[in-house]
């Protein structure tokens, strides 16, 4: 084969030789990178928009897609985005990717949680024995089996007993019923009627009760004691958390996380829900791409490792931002991309686990069939636990949110307090008496480490804390997995803006002061005068110009003016709230000092915050392991007045005052 017909791409631990074909003319670089398993950052869904997918053109050429020009390396190696460009097969190219627009960085994904809430064992899907005596004389036996099941549960109170608000009415107990027929039922399915059951398990008669949202479904189960297990999932917009919970005690055996498998199309929700307006088939690819590419492999993963078989598992609680909800859903986002933002829905949706496609092969054993009855029932068939999505609040205060609002306890509590979940969007909280004011604000992907000189997500490799030297600005830094640093993740470029303003290498507006003209590590770059933090061998020289910190105060600005703002709406101020609960894995791993100093959450002080990790995924917990916590995130979810910041008259002058830098 002619070299020229390769495109080869050297990484920093490989090399790969791809041959390029003919027929596939006007394939993009990053589609034939992505075929060869290399798959880049192409954070905004390959429009050209941002620079995760940079790479470098060292010999050969390549065609720009759109205006048909050709770009070569005669006149040295040069920067080009992968999304733009096809390589020419008659000429081949080499190019070199650099670590930080690869995918496969490891992410560093919060799975630890506090849980500051209290919780009744009852989940939703569990086990009761009844005696087969209590229906032997019973008329009508399935009412007699439910009338006896509902004796069983009777007298369980819901989150202590606690309503959100006194004045509301506590949630009403479920109804129970039974179904039979409307599935796979592989002791009915088995040609087996409940009279046969009952006769069968005498003396005990065991029963399965599973949530199906407004009712419970009891179901004749047979199978032997073996232990039941559930999932807890958090669809994050960047990372999906899977965790496997032992059922019958709460105990959480393993958890697994990994990017959402939809990154590759875009990093953030809107770019997700204008891929879908621009193309509605793409509704699909992105739901495949976080069930099947994302959520399966993790399930299967934690399985694995934990020796449990799929039929072990029952019940799945997902928490997730509204968008990402519809996404997993199947169903079309584009509503939340365009006023008035109306969801499809917010409601706690329950479905078939099978329907969304979560559930890996039984390994090797997809064929297996069940002793049970007359009828062989495939093991996968059997697989199909019920999958709950929990209920949000709106288009912008999804049911990461609420998850988060019921974990923290804030709810109940009788001091005010906020959460803060830190993200592309910042979304808060306040918990003023019996009122729930909450907002989101448009921060932008600057505190991911997007649209940034030398930005990259939190993973093996980035700079995640900097110090600077009072006196000489000299920095010093720590590096995700002690490892060369490739750029520089949110937590670092906070604590910079806070180190540089300390030390004055800052002004107030974010620009860098005469007082270190000349200093060897300022420098001119191409998108304003930059302070060099790292110059790695293999690597482009680490960098923060005064680019990047107009976008990170803006981002700060965003945050802040929201926060004074539910502040003024409730005629609080700063040190009136017990605690703030600085929510979400940048928040988690964030330096408070430097959060506090560079004025992310004005006018707190370090000992009301409190640092509360994963929220969304300790709600799905708590709602998988308390049928009850539906009820009270829903109450909660009904109670959230959603303020509209750009509605708000004050707005802008308080976004204006937080830009600086005090
Ligand atoms: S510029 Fe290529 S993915 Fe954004």
């Amino acid at each position: 084969m002619h070299p020229s017909s390769q495109l080869i791409a050297h990484t920093p631990e490989r090399q790969l030789a791809i041959t390029v074909d003919h027929q596939a003319r006007g394939r993009l670089v990053t589609g034939w990178l992505r075929r060869a398993d290399l798959p880049l950052n192409t954070r905004c869904g390959q429009r050209g928009l941002c620079d995760g997918c940079l790479i470098e053109l060292v010999a050969g050429t390549l065609l720009h897609a759109d205006s048909g020009q050709t770009v070569d390396a005669s006149a040295g190696p040069q920067t080009l985005q992968a999304c733009q460009y096809c390589p020419i097969p008659e000429t081949g190219a080499v190019i070199h990717v650099p670590a930080r627009s690869l995918l496969a960085h490891r992410p560093q994904v919060v799975t630890s949680f506090r849980v500051d809430v209290s919780r009744a064992h009852d989940p939703l899907w569990q086990t009761v024995e009844i005696p087969a005596a209590e229906f032997a004389e019973a008329d009508d036996p399935i009412a007699a089996v439910c009338e006896a099941v509902q004796h069983r549960r009777g007298g369980r109170t819901i989150g202590q007993g606690q309503s959100v608000d006194a004045s509301e009415p506590a949630p009403q107990p479920q109804s129970l019923t039974m179904e039979f027929a409307q599935e796979v039922n592989p002791v009915i399915e088995a040609g087996d009627g409940l009279a046969e059951f009952l006769a069968r398990t005498e003396p005990v008669a065991r029963f399965a009760l599973d949530q199906r949202g407004d009712r419970w479904c009891v179901l004749p189960n047979d199978d032997d004691e073996q232990p039941s297990y559930g999932v807890a999932i958090d669809v994050g917009t960047t990372t999906v958390v899977v965790m496997l919970v032992d059922l019958d005690n709460g105990r959480i055996l393993n958890t697994s996380a990994a990017l959402n498998g939809q990154a590759r199309l875009g990093d953030n929700v809107l770019t997700r829900i204008n891929l879908c307006m621009q193309k509605p088939e793409l509704v699909e690819r992105l739901q495949h791409a976080v069930a099947r590419r994302t959520i399966q492999p993790l399930l299967a993963e934690l399985l694995t490792e934990s020796r449990v078989s799929l039929d072990q598992v029952k019940c799945m609680a997902i928490a997730g931002n509204t968008t990402m909800l519809h996404l997993l859903a199947g169903v079309d986002p584009t509503p939340l991309g365009t006023a008035p933002f109306t969801p499809v829905f917010i409601e706690h949706r329950v479905l078939p686990g099978r329907s969304l496609g979560l559930l890996p092969k039984p390994p090797g054993r997809s064929q297996a069939a069940l002793s049970t009855g007359h009828r062989t029932i495939r093991e996968a068939d059997r697989c199909n636990p019920t999958v709950h999505l929990l209920p949000a609040a709106a288009a912008y205060l999804g049911a990461d949110v609420i998850a988060g609002v019921f974990s923290t306890g804030m709810a109940y509590r009788d001091h005010p307090c906020l959460l803060v979940d830190v993200g592309t969007n910042g979304e808060i909280v306040l918990k003023h008496g019996n009122r729930f004011l909450g907002c989101a604000t448009a921060a932008g992907p600057a505190f991911e480490g997007a649209g940034l000189t030398s930005g990259v997500r939190a993973g093996q490799g980035a700079v995640s804390h900097i110090r600077l030297d009072l006196d000489t600005a000299d920095p010093e830094i720590e590096v995700i997995g002690d490892t060369s640093p490739i750029g520089i993740c949110g937590t670092a470029y906070v604590d910079f803006i806070a180190e540089a303003r300390q030390c004055g290498l800052i002004g107030p507006t974010g620009r860098f002061s005469d007082r270190f003209t000349g200093h060897p590590r300022l420098v001119q770059h191409a998108n304003g005068r930059g302070f060099e933090i790292a110059k790695p061998a293999n690597e482009k020289t680490v960098v923060i110009t005064e680019g990047d910190i107009a976008s990170l105060l803006q981002a700060k600005a965003a945050i802040a003016a929201g926060i004074v703002c539910l502040l003024r709406r409730a005629a609080l101020n700063a040190e009136d709230l017990a605690t703030l609960y600085l929510a979400g894995g940048f928040g988690f791993h964030m330096n408070v000092a430097s959060v506090l100093r560079c004025g992310l959450l004005p006018g707190f002080r370090q000992e009301q915050i409190e640092l509360v990790g994963n929220s969304s995924l300790a709600g799905a917990f708590l709602a998988m392991m308390d049928s009850g916590v539906l009820a009270e995130m829903k109450h909660i979810a009904s109670q959230l007045e959603t303020v509209e910041l750009n509605l708000e008259p004050d707005f802008e002058s308080i976004y204006i005052d937080q830009l600086g830098l005090g």
